[in-house]
């Protein structure tokens, strides 16, 4: 008995990995964690499944659905939103399951910030411009930062920012950033990222908060730093011709020349 932690991605259900989907298929219970996984993930699921909305549980209450599985000898897809390495609370499940010495494996999956560059078709690390992406948030309620670990210290190095978990403190957001990027800087905010009703806004740390015309669903991300709306950057040193590299030396055949044209 497994309990298979999978990264359900970030809501198009086949934004999902084949090794994800399939051990979905071969689990007789399936813990998904509430409306951020699509519901057609479920579809995979085997006949008889006990399929568990984890939202409205407690942690010990989860554990407990864990316990009675691995009892009964039945593995477990545990389904969490985009990857489990951010903000999936994987890691005190985990912890538990260590303790009680129930076997566990981890599939990745794609995180959101992943499927909001894909919308806005950006590259976040463009030469030149940034070569850093931070994965962060701000205060919740229920998280508070670790001292050190704020916007304005994120921002100060100008890397690509992607801010999780804080539309809904978007003003301050835009206040805390602003004195480091500048107000021209462009901003992206993606809501829903590859959901059927996903949308998108850009424009300028100045200009933002007038070119949003309501109030939208918390899920988004802001995506903020220069490499957002920049078209004055380097090509890649990899690919120029005058490189010299293991696969392509210069002035040189290739080492794996293409097969000649029958
Ligand atoms: C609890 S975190 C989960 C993060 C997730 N583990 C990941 O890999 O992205 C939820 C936050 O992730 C972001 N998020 C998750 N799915 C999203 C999506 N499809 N589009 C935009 N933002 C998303 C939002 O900032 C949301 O508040």
């Amino acid at each position: 008995m497994t309990v298979h932690f999978i990264g359900a991605g970030p809501g198009a259900a086949d934004l999902i990995t084949l090794r994800g989907r399939d051990l979905i298929a071969a689990s007789p219970v399936c813990l998904y964690a509430g409306s951020l996984v699509p519901a057609a993930l479920l579809d995979h699921c085997p006949p008889g499944v006990r399929i568990v909305n984890t939202a409205p549980l407690s942690l010990d209450a989860i554990i407990a659905e864990i316990v009675a599985a691995h009892e009964a000898g039945h593995d477990v897809a545990r389904l969490h939103s985009g990857d489990l390495s951010v903000w999936s609370a994987m890691g005190e499940q985990l912890r538990r399951l260590r303790e009680l010495g129930i076997p566990y494996d981890v599939t990745p999956g794609v995180p959101s910030f992943a499927a909001a560059a894909a919308a806005l078709g950006a590259e976040l690390t463009l030469p030149g411009v940034a070569q850093s992406v931070v994965l962060t948030r701000t205060s919740g309620r229920a998280t508070a930062m670790p001292p050190g670990e704020n916007l304005a210290a994120f921002a100060a190095t100008g890397a690509t920012l992607a801010i999780h978990l804080s539309i809904h403190v978007l003003d301050r957001v835009l206040t805390e950033l602003t004195p480091h990027y500048g107000a021209d800087c462009p901003v992206a905010i993606v809501w829903r990222a590859s959901w059927p009703d996903e949308r998108i806004v850009r424009a300028t740390l100045a200009t933002l908060e007038s070119a949003l015309a309501s109030e939208m669903e918390r899920t988004a991300l802001i995506l903020v730093g220069p490499a957002l709306g920049a078209t004055e950057f380097g090509e890649s040193r990899l690919y120029a011709g005058d490189y010299d590299r293991r696969f392509r030396p210069v002035g040189t055949a290739p080492r794996f020349p293409e097969p000649e044209a029958e």
